[in-house]
């Protein structure tokens, strides 16, 4: 195979997850994010969280120690769209459009009733990598998944269907692990209006 050059990640496959939190008033908060990975600590997961600028997800982990990250699947692309090309700083009301929430069950962190996988991560230490750009390590205090994503009756490859996670590549575009592209970063926000649900 020949090589070219490559300017950095482009076809490493990155799964997308919404980072979540309570605002002082209560008031969930989320973030798109994809620099996510994992790694093992001696008392079990850990999750590996980079944020780049300063921005209000990375306030609210800082003054809480603690966030939700929710797997990101098809149905709630529109939604997570919109919250990764919203500032959260810029836009007051960003969080007119929220999803259904269920309490966290072992730390105070917002989890996404849609979301077929949830995290409840406490950090554990910060690293400023470069100016702007921080290294969360965490420890997942707990883990939820779709029940039906237990059965091992079913194939994997069907069980990712019911999880329908959404991938990204490169140049700034959607894409599902059964070769279709779903649109690009910024452009699908629109459709959120369809499934959101009214702030209580
Ligand atoms: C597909 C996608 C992936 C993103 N991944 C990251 C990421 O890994 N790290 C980061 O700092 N910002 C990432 N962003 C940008 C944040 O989602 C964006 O800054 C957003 O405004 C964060 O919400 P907040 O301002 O309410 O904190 C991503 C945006 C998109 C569209």
């Amino acid at each position: 195979m020949a090589k070219v050059q490559s300017s950095g990640n482009d076809f490493c496959p990155q799964s997308l997850f919404l980072y979540g939190n309570y605002e002082e008033n209560g008031t969930p908060h989320f973030g798109l994010f994809c620099w996510f990975s994992y790694c093992w600590l001696d008392s079990g997961l850990g999750v590996m969280a980079c944020i780049g600028e300063e921005k209000t997800t990375k306030d609210l982990i800082r003054k809480t120690g603690v966030f939700s990250a929710n797997l990101v699947n098809e149905p709630l692309l529109p939604l997570a769209d919109y919250y990764g090309s919203t500032s959260g700083r810029e836009n007051p009301d960003k969080m007119k459009r929220l999803p259904t929430i269920e309490r966290g069950r072992v730390l105070n962190v917002p989890l996404i009733a849609e979301s077929p996988v949830n995290f409840e991560l406490k950090v554990l230490s910060e690293r400023n990598l470069s100016p702007g750009c921080d290294l969360f390590v965490c420890r997942a205090e707990n883990a939820l998944m779709d029940e039906r994503l237990k059965d091992q009756s079913l194939p994997v490859i069907e069980r990712m269907k019911i999880a329908q996670p959404v991938s990204t590549v490169a140049e700034s575009t959607y894409v599902n692990f059964f070769g279709q592209e779903l649109g690009k970063w910024g452009g699908i926000a629109k459709g959120a209006e369809a499934i959101n649900r009214p702030r209580p």
